[in-house]
């Protein structure tokens, strides 16, 4: 019998190496190369599968006549997929113990159950009296909705083969193993070729599957990174402890947009959508307070208001710090130097926090005139009027650059009663049909200035 070949494998990123190596030369990471026995799985994955092999087809004759979207009626989930469910997509959902994963996906599986659809809720976790605990908790109860528990990934296969269901989650990826590979539940290769697997019978069946991961620290997909190239959409599951509110954000989505969020709320019973999302991220916003602005930002296809909240303070450092939450660190870096340059500010002896309230991440250039606002206004201990909502895209010259779906903003800003404006000169002038909230344009931070300060 031929040695079984023993290869060293990188749990965070996938790399595999004949030889150990205390440093993987692909992702750095320190440490991270385990020894595992190189064994051709037992059912190659095209065996799993529902289908006979397939042939290559002109793209005119496939059809795609079944792709209408499963919609859960759940809208800020719905909403994260881009629409609704796509048959056969496989969806990766990562967040931190205890956020709120299993219990999102317990609620969206009872509405698609309800609509008629065949579920089956796969966990390696619980027990079906917990997860029973759980639904009497959360009022869910459907006879479509099916509960196995079981971690062996041959059983599951059986399980799907055998009831055919229209969707499926495995609750989660990190519990499920494969007896054809002998390394241990939760390592790199069982979580690759036990999801594999997976999603090879997921997308021959047309079977929507959501697989649950848990995150590490950092806040990566634990083990199955390599999976995120697998799976056609990937949600991240966030919120702040201590916070009762949860964001579901698109990272990947082959069917829609990405940096489109979902707001749910932890209740007693579950969670419960948020509709209006601006107003709750406002809704603790301090009044009259210096380094406090409110900007429109778009996140997916819809605006958000958002506070940004800005600390300058006296520094005792040799570097000063710059401190950013939210938002990217090296857009304030830039911004910091405008002001300095532009505007005159002293900040180089001054430690400078940006955080956006609320655990919202915004990442895109129309907040960029939030954030110089915000340090101006802690730096001069001037508050901004809290009637004003700004945005706009700012220069290396100083300058205001317009950006995109400006009228989307000011409408939002608008109907929560926000009664100016601040936004770029090119925005506003397309903008004159609207008469609330009042458009200040401007066209270079010298105009923001002369309104503000
Ligand atoms: P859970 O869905 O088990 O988290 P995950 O699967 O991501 O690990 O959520 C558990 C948390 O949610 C737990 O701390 C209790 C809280 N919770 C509520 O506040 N209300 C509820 O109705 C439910 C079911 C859970
Ligand atoms: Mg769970």
């Amino acid at each position: 019998m031929a040695k079984p070949k023993i290869i060293y494998a990188c749990q965070n990123c996938g790399f595999q190496s004949p030889k150990w190596l205390g440093k993987c030369p692909d992702c750095n990471q320190w440490n991270s190369l385990v020894e595992e026995r190189f064994e051709q799985a037992a059912h190659p994955r095209g065996e799993l599968s529902l289908g006979t092999k397939e042939e290559p087809a002109p793209l005119a004759q496939i059809s795609t006549a079944e792709e209408g979207r499963l919609l859960s009626g759940i809208g800020e989930f719905d909403r994260v997929l881009g629409g609704g469910l796509v048959p056969g997509s496989v969806i990766l959902i990562g967040g931190d113990p205890g956020i709120g994963k299993s219990t999102l996906l317990l609620q969206a599986f009872s509405a698609l159950s309800e609509k008629g659809l065949k579920c089956l809720y796969v966990t390696g976790e619980e027990s079906q009296r917990q997860v029973k605990m759980r639904a009497e908790r959360l009022g869910v109860s459907s006879p479509n909705l099916l509960i196995l528990s079981e971690t062996s990934l041959e059983r599951i296969v059986d399980q799907i083969k055998r009831l055919k269901p229209s969707v499926l989650v495995i609750d989660s990826v990190q519990t499920i193993f494969t007896s054809s590979l002998p390394s241990a539940p939760g390592s790199l290769g069982q979580v690759r070729e036990s999801s594999g697997a997976i999603i090879v019978l997921a997308k021959k069946g047309g079977l929507s599957t959501f697989l649950i991961g848990h995150v590490t620290k950092d806040g990566s997909l634990a083990g199955p990174r390599t999976l995120e190239h697998m799976v056609d959409t990937v949600l991240y599951f966030e919120g702040e402890r201590g916070h009762n509110f949860r964001i579901l954000r698109a990272v990947k989505n082959r069917f829609g947009s990405t940096n489109e969020i979902g707001v749910f709320e932890m209740k007693e019973a579950g969670l419960a959508e948020v509709s209006n999302p601006s107003e709750l991220f406002l809704s603790e916003r301090p009044l009259q307070v210096p380094g406090s602005a409110v900007i429109c930002s778009i996140e997916g296809t819809r605006p958000i208001l958002v506070e940004l909240q800005a600390l300058v303070s006296r520094s005792f450092l040799a570097v000063p710090r710059r401190t950013t939450i939210g938002v990217d660190h090296n857009r304030v870096a830039l911004l910091v130097a405008v002001l300095e340059k532009k505007m005159g500010l002293n900040l180089f002896n001054q430690d400078i926090f940006v955080n956006v309230a609320g655990g919202v991440h915004v990442d895109e250039p129309a907040v960029d005139l939030g954030i110089i606002v915000s340090v101006a206004s802690s730096y001069h201990e001037k508050p901004i009027d809290p009637q004003t909502v700004l945005f706009g895209e700012v220069g290396l010259a100083g300058e205001i650059r317009g950006i995109a779906q400006a009228e989307a903003r000011v409408k939002e800003a608008g109907k929560l009663g926000f009664k100016r404006c601040i936004l770029p000169l090119s925005n506003s002038r397309q903008l004159t049909h609207i008469k609330s909230p009042e458009l200040i344009g401007v066209s270079s931070l010298a105009e923001v200035w002369e309104i503000l300060f």
